[in-house]
């Protein structure tokens, strides 16, 4: 359980706020590249840490996330026009560039200055890896770009997917290294979702419905190791990685891609679920890319021209109760994707942490509330940069490995927790 004061420093990320700062550490992912997909197109609204922000890309190919709002008298300027290096205001033709800077303002003189003297906030944006990345902190602490592996891989082993998800990040984000509740609410998928099935691991993990966690500290968050008996008394480990605020790597399964989730605030009761599918030594195959935009794996399907899930809690997640009841999937939802996050969002949309009773399954979830607890504090009163923003933390890969039981899985899988430039993730 969460004092409820401390679940308040988690959960609250807007302007002001101690998790809003921490979180203003780091490049979190912003846009798909693809909403915004050639010079002057229509911009796109975007809402993160319970900022109403807008991205356009200007005329040169610039990329801009500003402030939503006009600073004459708050239009929104996604009805701008976005012309001739800048977007412009349609109601009086105030015009702002990339940056957020007033660069004309029709109804004044220009030897005035006036608009010189106007700027809306304006954050980076920068693309790598298909994904827009921005960085909404102070513009001095402004760390390298981010060097996530994902983002890395040449574009045709990586397929990156968002959705949103409605409901408090930290309350997604614990389901991304709960690796417990995969042996229950997922174990049809293990056997017939295409990006996971026909995996030897797979077996371990049916087998064993009562993993021993074992969890240790890493540079930039957690190792969050589960350990299931495999054959002539070894462990089957699967690590999975976590990076603060909200980076997670689930260990990969036979040679399927890897794959991992951010989870970034819209507002305290909305987040993202960015979902990423990579393979670090080879392109993925045209069956492996359509299984992901089938909505596959830890993927999902869309209502049309949104990034909300087509089963959502308005239709209560399409349940299929003959399907639960048959065992066909074990909650009745359909999907990885959605089997998570129909449970996280019934949670409500800031789960009241005070009335939990955890288990020893759930120490992963307990660190990594302490190790965001601690980094927030350390940042609030002392200004020490937080883990995960040194772009050394952020080299990392999940595995799943088979180890003789007096080898520690932190030592055994030491490389293995690392990226190797042209060597395949471990993967059993
Ligand atoms: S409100 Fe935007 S120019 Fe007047
Ligand atoms: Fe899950």
């Amino acid at each position: 359980m969460l004092r409820k004061e401390h679940n308040e420093l988690l959960t609250q990320t807007g302007p002001g706020t101690p998790g809003g700062r921490l979180f203003r550490s780091y490049w979190i992912p912003a846009l798909l590249a693809e909403e915004l997909p050639e010079n002057e197109c229509p911009p796109v609204r975007v809402k993160l840490l319970s900022e109403r922000l807008l991205a356009f890309r200007d005329t040169g190919g610039r990329y801009g996330l500003i402030d939503e709002f006009c600073a004459h008298r708050g239009v929104s300027l996604w009805f701008g026009r976005n012309e001739e290096n800048g977007l412009r205001c349609p109601y009086h033709g105030w015009k702002y560039d990339y940056t957020g800077q007033c660069i004309e303002v029709p109804s004044e003189p220009v030897e005035s200055g006036f608009c010189s003297k106007i700027k809306l906030r304006g954050y980076p944006l920068v693309e790598r890896g298909s994904v827009l990345w921005t960085y909404m902190g102070p513009s001095a602490k402004q760390p390298p770009l981010p060097e996530w592996e994902f983002a890395l891989v040449p574009h045709e082993s990586s397929f990156i997917s968002k959705r949103l998800q409605e409901c408090n990040w930290l309350q997604a984000m614990e389901g991304g290294i709960d690796s417990s509740h995969v042996s229950f609410l997922h174990r049809g998928e293990l056997t017939f979702d295409p990006l996971f099935k026909g995996a030897k691991g797979n077996q371990y993990n049916l087998q064993d419905a009562r993993p021993v966690f074992e969890v240790v500290e890493s540079p930039g968050g957690l190792y969050v190791g589960a350990r299931r008996n495999a054959e002539n008394g070894q462990y089957y480990w699967r690590i999975t990685q976590w990076v603060m605020p909200s980076f997670t790597m689930i260990p990969p399964r036979g040679d399927h891609p890897v794959h991992g989730h951010f989870w970034i605030p819209i507002d305290d009761e909305n987040c993202w679920t960015w979902s990423f599918d990579y393979h670090p030594t080879r392109p993925l195959t045209q069956d492996e890319v359509q299984a992901m935009r089938d909505g596959k794996g830890i993927h999902t399907k869309y209502v049309n021209g949104t990034f909300r899930p087509r089963a959502n809690k308005d239709n209560d997640y399409l349940i299929d109760r003959a399907a639960q009841k048959a065992g066909r999937t074990f909650s009745g939802v359909a999907g990885i994707a959605m089997q998570d996050a129909s449970l996280q969002e019934s949670m409500g949309p800031i789960v009241d942490r005070a009335k939990e009773n955890l288990v020893s399954t759930d120490n992963g979830i307990i660190m990594a509330r302490h190790r965001l607890l601690r980094a927030i504090r350390n940042l609030t009163e002392m200004d020490v940069l937080p883990p995960g923003v040194d772009i050394a933390h952020q080299r990392v890969r999940s595995a799943s490995l088979v180890l003789p039981p007096d080898q520690p899985f932190k030592d055994a899988g030491k490389d293995a927790l690392l990226v190797r430039a042209g060597v395949a993730h471990s993967s059993v």
